[in-house]
């Protein structure tokens, strides 16, 4: 089967996670992260998503923007920076204005005139999700944000991935799905989708039960796969 629909994660994918920390240290109200962003970058999105996991299997559901949160509280807390009620609130800002990787507006312009149906399926709320697509200018581009939170759970729970057939009315096989998080990729692979990793920094494959179809280092290869 042909595919007719491109479904692309948001955070890791299109939207640059670090960029939000490697603004901020450029910043002279929050110099106090000039040398150690990475550092905090990373604690904060592997908290993130440790608490979006573990509140989906204690059945804990909240909010996306509180687990961004709380992840951001451990990581300013485990590099030395709690109590940074400035930096605190100006990485929480970005957060809503994350920039797009380089190649995103054209590959997604390139699926549109292809005839594809463009969609995000996120763990984002619809609030961040729309701020993000906003500030990146990708309204055109994209035909729907599908957010988690109609479903009350994290991915990689089933239900989630159900939101693209149920929007689209589509069948797995139609899919081509996105995800710069390999347990993302290959959880949608279990699904049922046809899926892409992008591992742009060399991850090691994820030690799961399935395997992304695809392994790209950026998103430019994405029209070529859906196959245009
Ligand atoms: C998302 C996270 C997992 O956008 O990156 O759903």
């Amino acid at each position: 089967m042909p595919i007719t629909t491109c479904v692309f994660d948001a955070y890791g994918t299109l939207f640059d996670v670090a960029a939000a920390a490697r603004q901020a240290a450029t910043e002279p109200d929050c110099v106090a992260i000039r040398d150690d962003w990475p550092q905090l970058a990373e604690h904060w999105r592997l908290k993130q998503l440790q608490y979006s996991w573990l509140r989906a299997v204690a059945g804990a559901h909240t909010d996306f923007w509180e687990v961004t949160q709380n992840g951001l509280d451990w990581a300013l807390e485990k590099t030395g920076h709690a109590g940074d009620a400035v930096l605190r609130e100006r990485l929480l800002a970005l957060y809503w204005e994350l920039q797009a990787y380089p190649e995103v507006p054209d590959m997604l312009a390139a699926l549109k005139a292809g005839g594809m149906n463009t969609a995000i399926l996120s763990n984002g709320s619809p609030e961040m999700l729309a701020g993000a697509v906003t500030s990146a200018g990708l309204e055109e581009v994209l035909d729907v944000s599908l957010s988690v939170q109609s479903v009350g759970i994290f991915k990689p729970d089933q239900r989630v991935y159900d939101l693209v057939g149920g929007h689209f009315g589509c069948a797995k096989e139609d899919v081509l799905f996105v995800s710069s998080n390999g347990w993302d990729a290959a959880a949608a692979t279990g699904y049922g989708f046809t899926t892409a990793w992008v591992n742009r920094s060399g991850e090691p494959m994820d030690r799961l039960p399935w395997e992304p179809a695809h392994v790209l280092r950026d998103l430019t290869g994405i029209p070529r796969l859906a196959g245009l």
